[in-house]
């Protein structure tokens, strides 16, 4: 750990692979984390709230997505001059704490697996590993801390140098599921990973399915020009 190498772990996603889907339960528990921990630093500015009633994500009824919105995030509203509690179309809250990224896009923003030598062969075999490298960055924690300029930075085997300013943002059994899910360190980042990944990619399923069709489609046109091809030239032969 630290002076560079990094490590990451290849978590097994529902989604990987050409026929992978989200797992809504675990989307719903990624939520559930990022509300309770990571909002508290992390802003998802870019994702609009009525999304979390999207088919093949979160998949609320737009009753839950009311009820999250309003119970959850106070906004400002220019024309009310004022503030009031958020609905659907206003988007999830911007950062607050200085310093922290936004995470709306974080999951595509960042690659878990590289190399070997620029020719990314592990991606095609492992994927790009967005969110493998959050849920890594999450358990990678050492508990080595140093202090540097002023700063705290915590050795993380996951992050590129191998020190962050982040302090471990998740331990054990710090968010009760209502299912009574597992909550060990390990899950729950796999959990709120997986959440992150469908923040910055909520339509890959519908890519998925389009990018199916278009295969099979190609396939059989390419069938019917090589027969349509053969019968045309047969004569000249
Ligand atoms: C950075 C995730 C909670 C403060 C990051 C990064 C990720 C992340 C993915 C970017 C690392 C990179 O640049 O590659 C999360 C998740 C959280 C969480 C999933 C909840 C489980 C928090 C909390 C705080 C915080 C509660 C504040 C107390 C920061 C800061 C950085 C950061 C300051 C910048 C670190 C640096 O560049 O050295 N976080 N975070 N995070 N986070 Fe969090």
């Amino acid at each position: 750990a630290g002076g560079g190498e990094q490590h990451i772990e290849d978590f097994q996603f529902s989604f990987e692979g050409p026929f992978g889907t989200y797992d809504q339960n675990q989307l719903q528990r990624g939520l559930q984390v990022y509300t309770e921990v990571c909002a508290a630093c992390h802003g998802l500015k870019y994702v609009p709230l009525r999304t979390l009633g999207d088919e093949g994500g979160i998949g609320w009824t737009g009753d839950q997505v009311r009820a999250y919105a309003s119970e959850t995030f106070t906004v400002y509203d220019p024309e009310l001059e004022d503030d009031r509690p958020a609905i659907p179309t206003d988007h999830f809250p911007a950062n607050t704490a200085a310093g922290a990224p936004d995470l709306s896009m974080m999951a595509k923003a960042r690659a878990g697996f590289h190399g070997p030598y620029g020719l990314g062969i592990n991606q095609l075999f492992k994927g790009i590993g967005g969110a493998e490298y959050i849920a890594s960055l999450l358990t990678g924690y050492t508990g080595h801390e140093k202090e540097e300029a002023g700063s705290i930075l915590y050795e993380n085997t996951a992050f590129p140098g191998g020190w962050i300013s982040m302090a471990p943002p998740l331990s054990d059994e710090q968010v009760e599921f209502a299912d009574g899910h597992a909550n060990d360190l390990h899950h729950m980042a796999a959990d709120v990973s997986a959440f992150l990944m469908w923040a910055a990619e909520p339509k890959m399923m519908a890519r998925k399915q389009a990018g199916l069709v278009g295969v099979i489609f190609l396939t059989i046109l390419a069938s019917m020009l090589y027969l349509t091809n053969k019968r045309l030239w047969a004569p000249h032969k």
